[in-house]
């Protein structure tokens, strides 16, 4: 039998559709139900044997070519729908998207991280601590008496709970890290050296204004080491100058430029000397501000030698060691940095205060 008629017809048929509608209809007519392409395959076995083959394989390779007709023509209107319905819109398809922001770190994990990097090549481990913290580290441990004003509840804020370590209350410094550290170490029979930092998070029951906050972040370090002993007098422990130094160099990189230092006396129970170390004024340059209240230095990091007290709590001998400790205001040292001069926008999450700060990188 021979097929060409039918192709031609057929094909010419699809060439000739107006439309999808009718190629859709066309489309059953031929390989529906009883469609006259689906017949004709149909249709080999009334044929003699011999002739079913050479039928069998014209009628298949007749049916591939109607069918990749069909799709062809189908994908034409499709594209032809498409591009008449763009021209009437005016969506334009080149133009860019909008951007999306990755997301920029908070300046306070900014300059933790920094400070943490720059801790970690000078040898200080990164030491963690709870939050929930109780009465006996946040102040007995840290030589601060039952009748200090800094338990009082107008600043600590106390929970319900209560263990042997007396009443649990949310963590008002990172000193508390300071003895349970040493207790860590020397629970095993361990001794000095010991270099440690601390960041995290605290909480006071502050009037919230612009420079008060009743949650905030704080950076502690300590550092203990065993007095050395040369017979003579000639004692080397960890030392004031140790402390400044260490203090010096954490902010020059902090605030990124070369930083004049001074200490006053500052009473910390938990230090012996204790110590209130100020930065010349990075907005005057020591020549007096608004920022500084005319005094050219500003009040950044509390500090001290640790106090004996403190060193037994943790197991530690104070005849034998010697040590210094601090205590960053984390969000002190950001505003210092960035120049922004109202606590609250670091918990604020206002998304203008946020997006200043470096994208994260991809
Ligand atoms: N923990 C003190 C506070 O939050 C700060 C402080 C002062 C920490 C002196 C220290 C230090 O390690 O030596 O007010």
């Amino acid at each position: 039998m021979d097929t060409t008629a039918l192709r031609e017809q057929w094909l010419h048929a699809i060439e000739k559709a107006a439309d999808a509608a009718a190629l859709a209809e066309l489309d059953t007519r031929l390989f529906g139900a009883k469609g006259e392409v689906v017949e004709l395959v149909r249709s080999v076995t009334t044929l003699p044997k011999e002739e079913r083959p050479a039928f069998g394989k014209a009628a298949n390779v007749l049916k591939q070519e109607v069918e990749q007709a069909l799709a062809a023509r189908r994908e034409a209107f499709a594209a032809a729908a498409l591009a008449q319905e763009l021209a009437a819109s005016d969506f334009d398809p080149t133009e860019p998207g909008p951007r999306v922001r990755r997301g920029a770190l908070h300046p306070i994990t900014i300059v933790q991280n920094e400070l943490v990097d720059l801790f970690t090549s000078m040898g200080f481990q990164w030491q963690d601590g709870p939050e929930v913290e109780s009465e006996y580290f946040n102040f007995d441990a840290l030589n601060i008496p039952g009748d200090h004003p800094a338990r009082e509840s107008q600043d600590t804020f106390w929970l319900r709970e209560q263990s042997g370590l007396g009443r649990n209350l949310l963590r008002t410094h990172t000193s508390p890290v300071q003895v349970r550290t040493m207790q860590r170490l020397t629970k095993h029979g361990f001794q000095p050296p010991l270099k440690v930092i601390v960041p995290g998070r605290c909480f006071r029951s502050e009037t919230v204004d612009k420079s008060h906050e009743h949650t905030f972040y704080q950076m502690e370090g300590l550092v203990v080491d065993r007095v050395q002993r040369d017979g003579h007098g000639g004692d080397r422990g960890v030392s004031i100058a140790n402390l400044i130094h260490t203090m010096k160099t954490c902010l020059r990189v902090i605030l990124e430029r070369d930083v004049q230092v001074r200490l006053r006396p500052g009473f910390f129970p938990f230090v012996e000397p204790g110590f209130e170390l100020d930065v010349n004024c990075p907005f005057c340059s020591g020549k007096g501000c608004s920022v500084c209240k005319q005094s050219g230095w500003i009040e950044i990091l509390p500090c001290g030698m640790v106090h004996p007290n403190v060193l037994r709590q943790g197991g530690i001998d104070p005849e034998e060691h010697t040590g210094f400790a601090f205590g960053m205001g984390l969000q002190r040292v950001v505003m210092l940095r960035y120049g922004i001069d109202d606590i609250r926008q670091f918990m604020g999450g206002d998304q203008r205060f946020l997006q200043q700060f470096p994208e994260v990188p991809r």
